[in-house]
């Protein structure tokens, strides 16, 4: 695996446009935009959707096709059908006054026909390769099915799982969720966003959405300036300097004023301080959203409102459509404000070419080469097996056999090819048919002798029926062995799917206690958006695999996994929390005054019916071999600001089957002039090793890696003690300190 150096954590001061500025292009727009009249201009600012809707509609018909030929839009969402792209195209680019191009976008969130496991299960990989690898197949399929844009990668950091969009990111660590941001726009962007083969890319949702109280899809967010410059603004900071080319406003309010029309992040933060040259586009009706969150007395003071920050584009809510042009005819605003807007999205319509060649993304025989390829569908199954998390494995139950003479496959989820089950929310073009069941992984992989029985146990959505449940548990007695999948039908997680009880859905525990009753042994196999309670599940069933949500070959790379032609090795992304009650409950956490010691006293931070700690931690995964670490050996005991800290520590497996593994580097400012982590994620890097073999893996740690936004809110280490922490998860690591003058 590529050795994960450090990246410096870039101070405001010290980030470039990273979003390219190409001289010849930057001519290109001034004149095209000199020769824009106001309508035009709007036009270029204005989204609509051309397919099925993601959010409420207003009813309102408008005539696309004269609204294009008069130049009034200038991009759609979810237009997927080839000849409706070139027809549209058609009319913009030969019957508009300027022929300035459409902008065609999708949520290929994971995948577009080829799909990938959801976020959140690839963040589990730790596979950075493999995760930028995901987004360039989907770049490639999506850009072969006329789409330019994608309104991926979500990066808002989680630290609730009820919240149904957590499925959709990269987890509770700013630290990872930075590393995937960029690997994702890499994946999405290429190096080149000028080749038919790469799509733009869109950081979503800006900013602070995953903090959304109660996780409640929508709901209130307020945190602290310094909290969102610490956890919720570094992903989209690393995206903005990976060169992403849009970002899109999130649904909620900061500090009461909705994203959409937040001058601290949009015209401060990221036009501001990250110097970003792309453009933001609304979330769907967000800019008329404004209305309803009380800021804004009707949609025309939404547009001065949206303007005003500096959000560019309006997806659907038709407020800069009907009200923008006014505003600027009327000296409400300056026609600066909306040249400003159009000058970067025809950046971005240059860098793509599409002035050069406005139909190169439309080619029927790239798409039907490229579609569910071999190799795309074999990196789907790499991927997915790599997300898979091992959470326990009693007396070694897994990898089975696989000449077993007789196995039961239970429940609904083993076997559907509906609610998008194995694919999980926002599976773009995907098709249920298309995905590979666990129940056809299991037949693909046994003995030709091997009996597989199947017995759903329950309906959809943890309807389960006594006669289910008995057939199961008659099933289960009647074999060698039991896996049970049980977990969230695909339906029960993403946009707008947020949870109040987040254990197995409906009456599963039911099935579960019956089937691990019947006496054999039983293999669990979690099918989830999103970390559930287990409880009683994590005590009785002997070995349980997480399985998220994999996609098209999610039931090949179960069935991987299970019979041990792949060795487990995701480390979880998120907190597994023991009790709802628990929630928010995440590794980066305060000390507080008043920190729960080892044994049991009162009067500490604690809960005296439930564990502080989660029931799996972040970083945590089992694996079918083991390690041994050594202590974290330091080049050095003091380093001073201008100097790197080299982190060494050896890796081996211990076992008899070679794995691998995630080694991960954490680090604690002991005393700083605000209250720091007791634990920070700052390196990993995911390593092979065979059984009995060895490896040295070093990290490198600088100043950058150790500041933070210190009392006075400047972004700097301060000088004092650490500790730094090498293992297996954020909970199983060893230790040493440093000093920094
Ligand atoms: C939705 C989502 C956003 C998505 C957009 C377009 O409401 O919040 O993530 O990209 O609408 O589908």
């Amino acid at each position: 695996m590529k050795r994960m150096l450090l990246t410096l954590l870039l101070t405001p001061l010290f980030a470039a446009a990273a979003f390219a500025h190409d001289p010849r292009i930057e001519a290109k727009v001034d004149d095209l935009l000199a020769r824009m009249n106001l309508a035009e201009k709007v036009g270029q600012l204005n989204q609509l959707n051309g397919g099925y809707a993601t959010g409420t509609q207003d009813g309102r018909r408008i005539d696309l096709e004269e609204s294009v030929r008069s130049g009034i839009i200038g991009s759609f969402l979810n237009i997927v059908d080839l000849d409706y792209q070139k027809s549209l195209q058609k009319i913009a680019v030969e019957e508009s006054r300027l022929g300035i191009p459409l902008l065609y976008a999708h949520d290929v969130i994971h995948g577009y026909r080829t799909i990938f496991p959801i976020p959140l299960a690839e963040a589990a990989s730790w596979d950075l390769e493999a995760i930028e690898r995901s987004a360039r197949i989907a770049a490639i399929e999506a850009s072969a099915s006329g789409l330019h844009w994608t309104f991926a990668p979500m990066v808002d950091i989680a630290r609730d799982p009820r919240w149904g969009r957590v499925m959709e990111g990269a987890g509770e660590d700013t630290y990872l969720g930075s590393r995937i941001a960029e690997a994702r726009v890499h994946g999405f962007q290429g190096d080149d966003l000028s080749r038919s083969d790469t799509i733009i890319a869109c950081a979503k949702h800006f900013a602070g959405y995953g903090a959304a109280e109660g996780g409640r899809d929508y709901n209130t967010v307020d945190v602290s300036e310094r909290v969102m410059r610490e956890v919720y603004l570094p992903p989209f900071h690393a995206a903005v300097n990976a060169g992403v080319a849009t970002l899109m406003n999130a649904f909620n309010v900061l500090d009461r004023m909705p994203a959409s029309g937040n001058k601290f992040l949009v015209k401060q933060v990221l036009k501001g301080e990250w110097n970003f040259q792309g453009f933001v586009v609304s979330d769907w009706n967000s800019f008329g959203e404004m209305v309803i969150h009380g800021v804004a007395e009707d949609n025309r003071e939404a547009a001065k409102l949206a303007i005003a920050a500096g959000s560019d584009m309006d997806m659907e809510s038709k407020a800069y459509f009907d009200y923008l042009g006014e505003l600027v005819s009327k000296g409400e605003i300056p026609e600066e404000w909306v040249d400003d807007a159009v000058r970067r999205v025809l950046r971005v319509k240059y860098e793509l070419g599409m002035f050069d060649d406005p139909y190169k993304y439309i080619d029927p025989a790239r798409k039907e080469k490229v579609t569910l390829s071999d190799e795309h569908l074999q990196a789907a199954r790499e991927v997915a097996r790599e997300s898979i998390v091992l959470l326990k494995n009693e007396g070694g139950l897994l990898p089975l056999k696989k000449n077993i003479e007789k196995i039961a496959v239970i429940g609904q989820l083993a076997d559907s090819k509906k609610f998008e089950d194995m694919m999980g929310s926002w599976p773009a073009q995907g098709k249920n048919e298309e995905v590979v069941t666990p129940l056809e992984g299991v037949k693909a992989k046994v003995s030709t002798q091997t009996v597989v029985t199947y017995e759903p146990g329950c309906r959809d959505h943890g309807v389960c029926p006594p006669e289910l449940i008995d057939r199961a548990a008659l099933a289960a007695a009647e074999a060698d062995c039991v896996i049970l999948v049980v977990g969230e039908n695909g339906d029960m997680s993403g946009e707008s799917k947020s949870r109040a009880h987040i254990g197995l859905p409906g009456d599963q525990l039911d099935l579960v206690k019956a089937v691990v009753k019947a006496g054999k042994p039983v293999v669990m196999v979690l099918m989830t958006g999103r970390p559930l309670v287990l409880d009683w599940c994590a005590e009785h069933v002997p070995a349980i695999v997480n399985a998220w949500q994999l996609g098209t070959m999610g039931g090949h790379a179960i069935a991987d996994v299970l019979f041990g032609d792949y060795n487990p090795s995701g480390k979880l992304p998120i907190s597994f929390p023991a009790a709802v009650g628990q929630i928010p409950v995440y590794y980066n956490h305060l000390n507080t005054g008043r920190p729960r010691p080892p044994q049991d006293v009162p009067y500490v931070s604690k809960y005296i019916d439930c564990p502080n700690e989660p029931l799996y931690p972040f970083g945590y995964g089992l694996s079918y071999t083991t390690y041994e670490y050594s202590a974290p050996r330091l080049n050095a005991e003091t380093i001073n600001i201008n100097h790197t800290l080299t982190v060494s520590v050896d890796v081996k497996n211990t076992g008899s089957v070679m794995g691998d593994e995630v080694v991960q580097l954490y680090i604690r400012d002991l005393v700083g002039s605000v209250a720091q982590p007791v634990k920070e994620l700052r390196g990993f890097d995911k390593i092979h090793l065979n059984p009995g073999e060895s490896k040295t893996v070093e990290f490198t740690l600088d100043s950058g890696d150790l500041a933070f936004w210190t009392e006075d809110m400047k972004f700097q280490p301060e000088p004092g003690e650490f500790e730094v922490f090498v293992g297996t998860s954020s909970s199983d690591c060893k230790k040493a300190r440093f000093t920094l003058e």
